[in-house]
């Protein structure tokens, strides 16, 4: 089954910040492969716009080089390289002076779809806006696209949505969170209602408690400054786990629609309740140094700063106050330098109300795991009779299915998250992005637990690299007569 490829209209699309690591690695390659792929229209143009000085040949030798460096061989053609960047200009900009500006009103058509990657850094955005309005660039329709962080608490993510809202409506900001844009992550909702099998048990009824964890086993280094600002609750749990946990919890909404989409994630995260600190550990990796001077740097030496207090661990039990999941704990976590890459939901059902079984010897629950990376797939952990005939003793057994092995070829060419969200922008569907209510509500129900570990100036525990993360973090669940599923790919 190959992925259906549905064509966008003609568009103008113009990267702030299109030299940045986020432009080289993620959107320019990804535009490339929705190219490959077809979906670019014939008269479809990208503008770079970024303060270095460059003119159109030195962009296309950067654009070239990102794509020999995170485009996957198979797809490197010559000859579409070159068709892909005959589409390309660059623009030397100012964004806080009138530099450059000319040159683009100059470049950006007004009758096509106008799209403004805004891939700078958030005190930018303001400056922006205000100059493609200025300017005369932007029309009536235009979109803006902005990248976490999306501010830091509560009151500069009002102050950012109130400075956007001076220049544009609210249907014309996408702001992007990348999770939603990952194929198994919209499963979620495919699976959940599409199905009638799994909703008449997604209750508190039914469901002993959900796992979300995504880990990571790379380090901070290399962005351990700003790193060092956010840590693991601003960087993840805020936006990514956030994301997750409302798809998982949200009630229906009427239709597939972006405002129906997002109005039921918002009341979930009206409904989580505040986090008692008993409920949170924190912690920071650790590094080691060998009698020879050599080692790996831990958190410390990643962040450059020996008194640092920020956690690139967090493991906590959220709950969430209404009819459906009243008693039925969401434990989340997430850390950088662990074990191993992979990011899972797991469901866990409860008992049956009643064994017919003597000894219901080898029962466990029924689990729902969903992958959302690597091997995207979902599994369901059930009971059977173990075969032969030693009476009858009980086996869980998977019902497996990978993506890439359901689907062939459509489950292995699975879009990267920013091309589907790139396409998103310019097919004008909001539903993948996040609200600007819904950035606010998330900052309201975290600002309460990073000030209170900030007040009591809490230190993170230490953990070695390449561990579950910190000791604590297992205590949480053990308390509550549960445990973590084991990290591994
Ligand atoms: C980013 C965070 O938003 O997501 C990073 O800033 C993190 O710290 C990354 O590594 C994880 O994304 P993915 O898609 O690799 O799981």
């Amino acid at each position: 089954m190959v992925s259906r490829v549905i064509p966008v209209d003609e568009f103008d699309l113009v990267i702030f910040g299109a030299t940045g690591d986020l432009a080289r690695r993620k959107i320019l390659p990804g535009l490339y492969r929705r190219f490959l792929a077809g979906q670019m229209p014939e008269n479809a143009r990208i503008i770079g716009a970024a303060r270095s000085e460059m003119d159109d040949a030195g962009f296309k030798t950067l654009v070239r080089e990102a794509i020999d460096e995170f485009v996957d061989k198979s797809k490197r053609d010559a000859e579409q390289i070159d068709s892909f960047v005959s589409r390309l200009a660059y623009v030397p900009i100012d964004a806080t002076g009138e530099g450059g500006w000319d040159s683009l009103k100059q470049l950006v058509r007004q009758d096509v779809v106008q799209a403004f990657y805004f891939s700078v850094a958030p005190s930018l955005f303001g400056a922006l806006a205000e100059r493609l309005h200025s300017n005369n660039i932007a029309n009536s329709l235009a979109r803006i696209v902005v990248e976490k962080p999306f501010g830091r608490d509560l009151a500069t993510a009002k102050a950012l949505n109130a400075t956007l809202a001076e220049h544009f409506h609210e249907t014309q900001i996408y702001r992007i969170d990348h999770y939603l844009g990952k194929e198994t992550v919209q499963n979620l909702m495919a699976v959940r209602f599409a199905n009638i099998l799994f909703e008449p048990l997604w209750n508190s009824q039914y469901i002993d408690h959900v796992q979300i964890t995504v880990a990571e086993t790379v380090g901070v280094g290399g962005r351990g400054a700003y790193y060092d600002r956010s840590g693991a609750m601003r960087d993840m749990v805020q936006n990514h786990l956030m994301q997750l946990l409302c798809l998982i919890a949200m009630e229906p909404p009427y239709h597939f629609d972006p405002n129906a989409v997002r109005d039921e994630k918002l009341k979930v995260i009206r409904a989580l309740q505040p986090v008692p600190a008993d409920d949170i550990v924190r912690g920071q990796y650790l590094g080691h140094k060998r009698s020879d001077g050599t080692g790996v740097p831990g958190f410390v030496e990643d962040a450059e700063n020996p008194t640092t207090k920020t956690e690139s661990y967090i493991a906590m039990k959220a709950e969430i106050a209404n009819w459906r999941w009243k008693g039925t704990p969401f434990y989340l976590r997430t850390g950088k330098k662990l074990r191993a890459r992979t990011s899972e939901i797991a469901i866990t059902f409860k008992e049956p109300p009643h064994s017919i079984f003597d000894a219901a010897e080898g029962w466990r629950e029924n689990v729902l795991v969903i992958r959302l990376q690597p091997n995207e797939g979902m599994n369901l952990k059930v009971m059977i009779k173990e075969p032969g005939p030693g009476g009858m003793r009980l086996v869980q057994v998977p019902l497996d299915m990978s993506f890439a092995e359901a689907l062939g070829e459509g489950g292995t060419d699975i879009p990267d998250a920013y091309e589907r969200l790139i396409m998103d922008v310019i097919r004008g569907d909001q539903t993948l992005f996040m609200r600007g209510d819904e950035v606010e509500a998330a900052w309201e129900w975290a600002d309460p637990i990073i000030n209170g570990w900030e007040t009591r100036g809490d230190k993170p525990q230490g953990y070695d690299a390449g561990t579950s993360g910190p000791e604590d973090a297992l205590m949480l669940m053990h308390r509550d007569g549960r445990r973590w599923r084991e990290i591994k790919e």
